[in-house]
């Protein structure tokens, strides 16, 4: 049985498919995984994840030496994805006290974690400073006059400014155009960095900026750098993540190698040859290396035919009218196939539809449904929609599955209700 080379490269790296069917991910088979463990259930590719991190820190680093990757955590905020990009020697992002508390129980050592945050607390900005954090990433003045009223050392501070670059993607995840809600304007970024630097409390390392996630095109990212070098020498240039990825077989997405070349040459022609280039990748670091599993609860043969998985846009926000993404998929034991159907999830919107005519070979009640490129932001945007339970997440390598996360039980469910 064969599978479209298309659809398997959306895959993670170690997935097989056996001449009968079966498709195997870090060497186990993904139908043996829904046994072990149960649908939905994430499974993580961990030679994946790992070849993913090295890609961007060794392809940085070779085409600028003075560089650093920061994970963006936001992108998949388990512990054990922290410690295998802490262990693969990236920095990583937080974006608030969560993330920061998450990061440093999995071993991320302090300073090498940079905060973020448009709305940052008290609490927040001092749990990072008595944390020890490297770099705390000013998004506005309060931040500035929250940092002045802490006590402590000079803080590493990078300034997140406004590049006004229209960044090619849906406007609910674009960051970097006139009027975001994130960082400065580039006028008033002057003005703050010139108070930051007469202040005590300020080491200014840098600029930070972000123009959004899921960008197709290579061009913008390169605008960017170009609108914030007029701010000033700086040692550290930190532009953000947003590369974006392919959802479904016949997408198209710039590879590593083309977002790596277009900001290092963009570096090149307007930033200081000393400084350093601080890249973020959330979505294109972490999206292909998990591939969530559910199983077929129902088909309903019509014009269209519905096939219902015991998932939805509880596990899969993105999935949803909020972000729109279609996903791709195949059954675990029968890839191709022709019979055309609407995957949809079991959460009561319509916007529960994972895909629209998507082949599958002839679906029944029980199949697996194998769905890749889900690392990125499922884990994240999980909710308890309808009163689905949390998925547990399972690590796989050279044949052994390891879970790292377990399900969540239905005592949990409302384990917080005091009434
Ligand atoms: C400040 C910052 N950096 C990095 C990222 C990661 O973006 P992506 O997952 O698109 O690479 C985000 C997410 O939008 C972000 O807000």
């Amino acid at each position: 049985m064969t599978i479209d080379p298309a659809l398997l490269s959306l895959y993670p790296t170690t997935t097989t498919v056996s001449p009968d069917g079966l498709l195997t991910v870090g060497g186990v088979s993904l139908t043996s995984l829904a046994d072990t463990f149960g649908t939905p259930v994430q499974v993580v590719d961990e030679v994946a994840l790992r070849t993913r991190a090295r890609e961007f820190a060794d392809g940085l680093a070779r085409r600028r030496s003075n560089s650093n990757v920061a994970f963006a955590s936001k992108s998949f905020p388990c512990t054990a994805v922290y410690r295998v990009m802490a262990e693969e020697g990236l920095h990583i992002d937080v974006a608030g006290a969560g993330e920061l508390v998450t990061a440093v129980k999995a071993g991320v050592r302090p300073d090498r974690i940079v905060l973020h945050g448009n709305a940052k607390t008290d609490a927040e900005l001092a749990l990072a400073v008595d944390t020890g954090v490297g770099t705390i990433v000013v998004d506005n003045w309060d931040d500035i006059t929250r940092l002045e009223s802490l006590p402590g050392a000079r803080q590493s501070v990078l300034l997140r400014v406004i590049p006004g670059v229209d960044a090619p993607t849906m406007a609910a995840i674009a960051t970097g155009h006139h009027g975001s809600k994130f960082g400065l304007p580039l006028g008033e970024a002057r003005r703050a960095i010139a108070h930051m630097q007469a202040s005590s409390r300020f080491e200014v390392s840098g600029i930070h900026l972000h123009i959004g996630s899921q960008i197709l095109s290579v061009d913008a990212f390169a605008e960017a750098v170009d609108a914030v070098a007029g701010l000033g020498r700086f040692d550290v240039y930190d532009v953000g993540g947003g590369l974006g990825v392919r959802y479904q077989r016949n997408d198209k997405a710039p590879s590593i190698d083309e977002y790596l070349n277009a900001v290092t040459a963009a570096a090149s022609a307007h930033l200081p040859d000393d400084a350093e280039l601080w890249i973020e990748p959330g979505r294109s670091l972490v999206a292909q290396a998990a591939v969530t599993l559910y199983r077929v609860t129902t088909v309903k043969p019509g014009d269209p035919t519905f096939v219902a998985v015991d998932g939805g846009i509880a596990d899969n926000l993105e999935a949803s009218t909020y972000v729109g993404t279609r996903m791709d998929a195949t059954l675990a034991d029968r890839p191709g196939g022709d019979d055309r159907v609407e995957l949809v999830g079991r959460q009561c919107e319509s916007g529960d539809l994972f895909a629209s005519d998507l082949p599958l070979a002839d679906p029944r009640i029980g199949d697996v449904v194998a769905m890749p490129m889900t690392g990125a932001y499922s884990y994240t945007l999980l909710s308890n929609y309808n009163g689905a339970l949390r998925p547990p997440i399972v690590f796989v390598r050279d044949g052994v599955a390891t879970l790292v996360v377990r399900r969540e039980t239905y005592d949990e469910l409302n384990a917080r209700d005091v009434v």
